[in-house]
């Protein structure tokens, strides 16, 4: 049921009116966030995505058959207003933008009644995600969701304004391709022309911007949509969106500063903070080194040590024998924890557990000096003052170990400083700490596939002083590629291209890729690259992750209005789901598997 719209104009969103258009007539539209009743008034919080206004109604000025309508008004109903726009005759609402005044209706209309919605929609719902995306349409009215997408759509604009300012042409690649070594699962999509043929829907334009270079477009950018089948998590959807540029005749100074200033803009314009330039550029090596991570969280310290030197001859056999067998021993200092509790450790050893170290070693400098610790008693007074001396401890102070191999011990010891600084509330929020990570290692070493593996993708261009080097020691060469961290989370990630055939060829032969298997795959770059092609190089930023940075937001799913959940299923529309057995057959496919039910609808 509802009235219709006929002859009614809207004059203004809801908290787009404001004191000054006290004594103006208005027409608003929206829907019932809450009604209340006050002996002869009522009052109704009128809500669409700009905020809300408070309509009051009373007999005089409505009339009778308007006030009765304004009686059997429930939430989410949708209504039209018109009325006059006055001060506030009772108290201000602070928390509202359109707080001291109201909207004194003399005409409504119900444009559509409601169902009770099976939530509340209101800012910070406890609600269940499964519920809250099972009717994402009406998740999606919550003010912080509509105040992310609005940001969203925002951005993208400033990113597009931005671009073209600076000489990048907005170009579309296809959705429907050929499955691209990039690394994750592809999507395929059957062809129905081409029965047992498939089309792979793109992980990126990696190929095909790398082709517009070849094609002499000097400067791409685009807002694309890219699909990779791969486990999900937090940051991470399968089909997620990319701003995706490629620059020629360049190299990496041109496109990090091209990007820097794009994140500036962008930050500035949008969210009013600025992002102090240059941003800072931190080499793979030393990222891992302090940090045991190629993302960084920079907004605190707790940087990792090596100890190895000090631990290699000791008297504690996981130390001296994880350095003697190739490892390493480094350790954090957890500043002023040393009475942290044993539960609280034990806790900590089951987290490192989880990566695969044996255990966590632990010194506890307490208090008057002396120590406790898991290991304390193998080694000399001596080993003990320089492992303290090293790792700047101070008295009070709690300092972990980890001994294995060195990637291992980077891994884990990376996540416990993150862990430990949210524990210990070192992490300040609404901070932006942006990084560039730099001289990534071209290649690396698969135990699965048992070979060298490209760290970017094939098409990366290694430091010229490092290739001589590709052959007697890959591991070693370290490629023009870079990442732009922001507290700790990958933003962006590209590389300077190899565009000498004979680089090429070299890089596929270290990857193990025959020529046939080279050509199969993308033939068509390597021919193209025949034909003339400029040196050039490019990033994509995940827009969002960066929306989900910007808005604060826990999960990307927070900015992506239709997002999908852990199991790549879409909760509202219940996708995927199986086809028709005719729909199959006219694309010859036949399916072994049995197909699991479809998630229930309602
Ligand atoms: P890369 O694979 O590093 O590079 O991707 C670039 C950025 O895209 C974002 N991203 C994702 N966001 C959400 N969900 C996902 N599943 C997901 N996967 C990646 C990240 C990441 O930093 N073609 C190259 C770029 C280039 O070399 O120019 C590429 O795709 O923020
Ligand atoms: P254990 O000799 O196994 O009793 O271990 C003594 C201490 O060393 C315990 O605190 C263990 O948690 C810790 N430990 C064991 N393996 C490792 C390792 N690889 N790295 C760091 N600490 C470890």
């Amino acid at each position: 049921m509802g009235e219709s719209i006929r002859g009614l104009h809207r004059t203004c969103r809801c908290a787009e009116v404001s004191r000054e258009n006290v004594g103006q007539t208005v027409t608003v539209m929206g829907w019932v966030q809450k009604r209340r009743n006050l002996g002869s008034m009522i009052f109704i919080d009128l809500r669409d995505r700009s905020g809300i206004l408070q309509l009051v109604f009373d007999e005089e000025s409505a009339g009778e058959a308007v006030y009765k309508k304004a009686q059997t008004l429930r939430s989410e109903y949708v209504l039209a207003a018109t009325g006059q726009i006055e001060l506030r005759g009772g108290a201000v609402n602070e928390s509202l933008a359109t707080g001291d005044i109201e909207l004194r209706v003399r005409d409504l209309r119900v444009l559509s009644e409601s169902e009770v919605p099976p939530f509340p929609i209101e800012e910070n719902v406890a609600t269940r995600e499964e519920l809250r995306l099972k009717y994402r349409y009406l998740d999606l009215r919550r003010p912080d969701l509509q105040r992310n997408l609005i940001l969203r759509s925002r951005v993208t604009q400033e990113i597009r304004r931005f671009m073209t300012e600076e000489g990048f042409l907005e170009i579309e690649t296809p959705m429907l391709t050929k499955s691209t070594p990039e690394g994750a699962r592809d999507y395929l999509v059957p062809s129905r022309v081409h029965p047992g043929s498939f089309y792979a829907l793109p992980q990126s334009p990696q190929l095909f911007k790398q082709l517009l270079m070849c094609a002499g477009y000097d400067r791409y950018f685009q807002v694309a949509r890219c699909f990779r089948d791969e486990d999900l998590r937090a940051d991470r959807q399968p089909e997620f969106t990319q701003l995706d540029m490629e620059l020629s005749f360049v190299d990496i100074e041109d496109v990090l500063d091209v990007t820097e200033r794009l994140i500036a803009d962008v930050f500035e314009k949008t969210l009013g903070v600025k992002v102090p330039l240059p941003i800072r550029r931190m080499t793979w090596k030393e990222a891992m080194e302090r940090y045991g991570s190629d993302k960084p969280d920079l907004r605190f310290g707790m940087e990792l040590v090596d100890v190895s030197d000090i631990a290699k001859d000791c008297g504690f056999a996981v130390f001296s024998g994880a350095v003697q067998a190739g490892g390493a021993v480094r350790a954090l200092n957890a500043k002023g924890q040393a009475g942290m509790p044993r539960k609280h450790i034990d806790a900590l050893t089951d987290f490192v557990k989880g990566y695969g170290l044996k255990g966590l070693a632990y010194l506890a400098v307490l208090p008057d000096g002396s120590v406790k610790s898991s290991f304390a008693k193998f080694l000399g007074e001596e080993e003990i003052e320089a492992l303290k001396t090293r790792m700047g401890a101070e008295p009070g102070d709690m300092l972990f170990f980890a001994a294995d191999k060195s990637k291992l011990v980077y891994d884990v010891l990376g996540a416990l400083r993150l862990r430990l600084g949210a524990e210990m509330g070192l992490i300040p929020e609404n901070e932006f700490c942006f990084v560039w990570i730099t001289e990534f290692p071209l290649l690396e070493w698969s135990d699965e596939e048992n070979r060298f593996m490209a760290m970017h993708h094939p098409f990366t261009m290694p430091m010229e002083e490092d290739f001589p080097n590709i052959n007697s020691d890959p591991g070693s060469v370290r490629a023009k590629a870079y990442d732009i961290v922001l507290n700790g989370v990958e933003l962006g990630g590209g590389s300077v291209r190899i565009h000498m055939d004979d680089m090429q060829e070299k890089m596929l032969e270290v990857l193990g890729f025959t020529k046939e298997r080279a050509y199969e795959q993308f033939g068509f770059l390597l021919d193209a690259f025949r034909y003339g092609v400029p040196p050039h190089a490019g990033l994509a930023i995940g827009l969002d992750r960066m929306i989900m940075l910007m808005t604060g937001a826990d999960s990307i799913r927070d900015v992506i209005a239709f997002p999908k959940v852990k199991d790549a299923s879409c909760l509202m529309t219940a996708a995927p789901s199986p086809v028709d057995e005719a729909q199959l057959k006219e694309l010859g496919i036949g399916v072994t598997a049995a197909a699991e039910p479809a998630p229930e609808q309602n």
